[in-house]
C-alpha cells in the first residue's frame, strides 16, 4: 500500500492531521504517558473558534507538576458512538466526563478509531488535587499522547515529528495551553510573522537560541489559594471579546515575543524579569478591566509580590514572579540562586501560602511514554 505520510512540511494545515487509512486494528491494548504542566511567560488570553489563540504565547515546560494517564482500549461490537470510563486517582470520576466527552467528539475526525473501541482512562496528577494548579494542560496533553500512541499502533509508519505535532494539535482542541505541554523547555504557540513555522494549530519547540541559564530555570509555585478558580479560563477568554483594551493587549503579546528573542539568547535577566512581570500583571489587568470584572489576586498574592520586589531590590537576586488566572504565584529564578531563594521562601513567603504549602519545580524536557 502506498504510504501517504510524508515528513511534515511546515506549516501544517488542519487537513494534514487527518490520518491515513489504518493498516491494523488490534482487539485490545493499553498505553501510558506522563505530560507536564507549563507556565506561560507571554500569556494566551483571548481566542477565536475553535481554540485559535488571539495572540501568540510562549511557556516554560515544567517537570514535577505532571499528569500520568493510562488509556486501555477494547474492540466493541457496535462502533456507533464514543464510550469510555474515567478513573481519577483510582476512583471513578463522573464529573470530569463531560469535558472529556466534548474533547473526544471534537477530535474524532482526526482519530477516527475512537468509535471502534471502548476506552478506560485512568489519570492521576503529581500535584495535590485542588491545589489551584490547572491540570487541564497536563491532562489534555497526556490523553492526546495516549491517543496518538494508539494511532501509531494502527499505523506503524506514522512519522515521529507528525506524531508529536498532532498530539499538540489534539491537545489544543482540549485546552488551548495544553498544546504547549508536549515538548520541552520552551514552547511557542500561535502564528507570528518573525517566528518561522509558528502556527495557531499546535505548539512549536522554540526555534531560536536559548541561553543555558534558562534551561534549568526554577519555578516554585506558591499555593496562596488552593480552592476552585473564581473564573474558569473559558469564561476568561470570552471576556476579551469586546474588551476595550483587547487590540492593544494582543499587539503587546506579539511585540513581547519579538523582544524575548535577544533576551533569551543573551540571558539578559533584567529585561526578562521586566517582560515576564509585565505579562503577568497585564493578564490580571485584563480581568480587572473586563465587564464583568474579576479580581483573582488575593491579599497574600500582593504581599508576596511586594516582598519579591523588595528582596530583589535589596539583594540584587534575579528572582521574579508570574501568575496564572488565579491567586497562586510562580516564583521564577535561575538554578544557581536556588539555595538563597529557598531560604527567602521559607523565611518570608511560605507564611502567605495556604497551610504554608509550595511546590518546587523547574524547566523540563517534555512528556514521556510510560512503559507498562
Ligand atoms: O488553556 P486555557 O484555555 O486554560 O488558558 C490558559 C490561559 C493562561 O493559563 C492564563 C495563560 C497561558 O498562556 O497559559
Amino acid at each position: 500500500m502506498t504510504k501517504l505520510y510524508i515528513k511534515p512540511i511546515f506549516p501544517m494545515t488542519e487537513k494534514d492531521f487527518l490520518p491515513n487509512p489504518y493498516q491494523e486494528f488490534p482487539d485490545k491494548g493499553g498505553v501510558s504517558w506522563k505530560a507536564p504542566s507549563n507556565i506561560a511567560l507571554v500569556k494566551y488570553w483571548g481566542k477565536k473558534p475553535v481554540q485559535i489563540p488571539a495572540n501568540p504565547s510562549i511557556s516554560f515546560t515544567l517537570d514535577n507538576c505532571a499528569t500520568t494517564t493510562s488509556l486501555s482500549f477494547a474492540k466493541k461490537e457496535k462502533s456507533d458512538s464514543i464510550s469510555f470510563d474515567l478513573m481519577f486517582e483510582g476512583r471513578p470520576k463522573d464529573d470530569f466526563k463531560p469535558k472529556i466527552q466534548t474533547f473526544l467528539e471534537r477530535v474524532e475526525r482526526y482519530v477516527p478509531f475512537l468509535k471502534a473501541y471502548h476506552f478506560t482512562i485512568e489519570t492521576s496528577n503529581s500535584f495535590p488535587h485542588s491545589s489551584g494548579i490547572a491540570s487541564s494542560a497536563s491532562g489534555m496533553a497526556a490523553l492526546s499522547l495516549c491517543l496518538m500512541d494508539v494511532e501509531k499502533q494502527l499505523d506503524p509508519d506514522l512519522d515521529e515529528t507528525l506524531f508529536y505535532q498532532k498530539a499538540s494539535y489534539l491537545a489544543r482542541l482540549g485546552s488551548g495551553s495544553a498544546c504547549r505541554s508536549i515538548k520541552g523547555h520552551l514552547v511557542q504557540w500561535g502564528q507570528h510573522a518573525n517566528i518561522p513555522n509558528s502556527s495557531d494549530l499546535y505548539g512549536l519547540e522554540y526555534p531560536f537560541e536559548v541561553h543555558a541559564d534558562f534551561k534549568g530555570y526554577c519555578d516554585t509555585i506558591l499555593l496562596v489559594h488552593k480552592g476552585q478558580k473564581q473564573v474558569s479560563s473559558t469564561v476568561g477568554h470570552q471576556l476579551m471579546h469586546g474588551h476595550p483594551y483587547a487590540a492593544n493587549r494582543f499587539q503587546q503579546a506579539f511585540d513581547h515575543l519579538d523582544q524575548l528573542k535577544p533576551i533569551l539568547k543573551n540571558g539578559d535577566l533584567e529585561d526578562f524579569i521586566k517582560l515576564v512581570e509585565s505579562e503577568a500583571l497585564t493578564l490580571h489587568a485584563m480581568m480587572m478591566t473586563s465587564m464583568p470584572c474579576f479580581m483573582l489576586m488575593k491579599p497574600d498574592t500582593l504581599e508576596i509580590i511586594q516582598k519579591i520586589w523588595q528582596y530583589r531590590e535589596e539583594t540584587k537576586t534575579p528572582v521574579c514572579f508570574t501568575l496564572d488566572a488565579g491567586a497562586n504565584v510562580h516564583l521564577l529564578y535561575p538554578s544557581s540562586e536556588k539555595d538563597k531563594v529557598c531560604a527567602f521562601i521559607e523565611d518570608e513567603l511560605a507564611q502567605h501560602c495556604e497551610n504554608g504549602q509550595y511546590i518546587h519545580d523547574y524547566v523540563g524536557a517534555g512528556a514521556v511514554k510510560i512503559n507498562g
